[in-house]
């Protein structure tokens, strides 16, 4: 047997087999028994969960530790958030965005999220923060994946240059086709605009994630012409609604409905449990809503769901630390996932599911995959997502990107050699 890079011996996988993990530059090359095999490097898990990496399908790296400029969003509303992101962003600058993103990044990574989708505001005609978020993708890209999404934040018809913006943005490489119905001036503009977006999506060959129905209102129903208009165009499988809160508030007939609509597009759900048990319910006394969509249920239908983070220390969400196992566990509960099944598939939420919604090429442990992976002090998915343990190693593309020791952890990130941090800089 020819010699490895690198061997991560004795892991246990998330499925429960123990195997060794051969690597060779930036791919699995073996898995199994790899005992006796020639390794440079050989770190051994002892029979520790050694999982495929974190995935945040839902995240917003330009408005991230920006908290409590230019104030403190006290009503803690969706549109209050919007209103201070509204001015922040005409004083922030690139450099800033930038950094803040970066910092952020490193987050991440030391808690072994290797891949994040980010949705970057295109609502300011300087598309600053598209420039921005564009260079992190490039700085970060040797260990971390970024896929940017085209978000007119300010609404697509509502604000007047949106559509351009959006257009730019695309057209400088940003990803994915974004988009913001239930903030259009009416429920017709914010179905014309799920339409126009996943025309625009349909022409260039592109994925969709929609900000979809975020709010409390039982009437905002456009995950329904997101369902539709993906079926009409042969979207089938590219196309995923975030949030979709306000399903929690729907008629049950309407929701019988709708879901097999849903299933039979192939549309993903991202619901993002740590924002949206903050932000929705505000305008309730009691019983209070608690805003979670219909998760289980989907899941029922056969509809791929997965968790994403959404905000840490921004206008709309003062705490949050980049583990995405803090989302699962929030999820776990408000969605009450409490069976064995259930609280494995959380954890699936946060890793395979996720990577299967951002069509991650080569994602997983097997022979081939991207080498990426982390060792987490814990026996099993289960055990991580109630522990939400320490990252014993990270691993990005063959490389050791992050690891901890007793008292501290760092990161040595390619392209930034000698580069040495802790976790939590804040
Ligand atoms: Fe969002």
């Amino acid at each position: 047997m020819a010699g490895f890079d690198l061997v991560v011996a004795r892991g246990t996988l998330p499925d429960g087999r123990v195997a060794d993990i051969g690597i060779r530059g930036d791919r699995i090359a073996a898995l199994g028994d790899l005992a006796g095999a020639e390794a440079g490097q050989v770190i051994d898990a002892g029979g520790d969960l050694v999982s495929p990496p974190f995935v945040d399908p839902h995240f917003h790296l330009d408005a991230v530790l920006s908290y409590g400029q230019p104030r403190i969003n006290e009503s803690g509303t969706l549109l209050e958030g919007i209103a201070l992101w509204g001015e922040l962003k005409q004083v922030m600058t690139q450099d800033e965005m930038v950094d803040r993103a970066l910092r952020y990044c490193d987050w991440a990574v030391s808690m072994g999220c290797l891949a994040i989708r980010s949705h970057v505001d295109v609502c300011d005609d300087t598309l600053k923060g598209v420039e921005a978020m564009l260079h992190v993708r490039e700085m970060v890209k040797p260990y971390l994946d970024v896929q940017l999404v085209a978000f007119p934040q300010d609404g697509f018809y509502r604000d007047p240059t949106a559509r351009e913006n959006t257009l730019r943005a695309l057209d400088m490489g940003v990803d994915v086709v974004g988009g913001i119905p239930h903030f259009e001036r009416g429920m017709a503009d914010g179905a014309a605009s799920v339409r126009e977006l996943c025309g625009i999506a349909a022409e260039r060959g592109l994925q969709v994630d929609m900000h979809c129905d975020e709010s409390d209102d039982p009437m905002s129903r456009h995950v329904e012409t997101l369902a539709q208009e993906t079926q009409r165009l042969g979207l089938q499988g590219r196309v995923a609604g975030s949030h979709l809160s306000s399903m929690h508030s729907m008629d049950n007939y309407y929701v019988s409905k709708l879901l097999p609509l849903m299933a039979e597009a192939e549309l993903s759900a991202i619901p993002n449990p740590l924002i949206n048990i903050m932000i929705q319910g505000r305008h309730d006394t009691f019983p209070k809503r608690r805003g979670l969509t219909r998760v289980r249920e989907m899941q029922a239908h056969g509809i791929r769901v997965g968790w994403g983070q959404d905000c840490v220390r921004d206008p709309w969400y003062s705490l949050g630390t980049g583990d995405m196992l803090d989302v699962a566990f929030m999820g776990l509960h408000v969605a009450q996932m409490s069976s064995p099944d259930e609280m494995h598939r959380c954890f699936d939420m946060v890793t395979s599911e996720n990577a299967a919604i951002m069509q991650l090429e080569d994602y997983g442990l097997h022979e081939g995959a991207v080498a990426s992976l982390v060792v987490l002090d814990a026996g099993d998915p289960i055990e991580a997502v109630r522990l939400r343990p320490d990252r014993l190693c990270v691993i990005s593309k063959g490389k050791v990107v992050a690891g901890k020791s007793r008292n501290d952890s760092s990161l040595c990130l390619p392209g930034r050699p000698g580069h040495v941090r802790r976790r939590h800089p804040l």
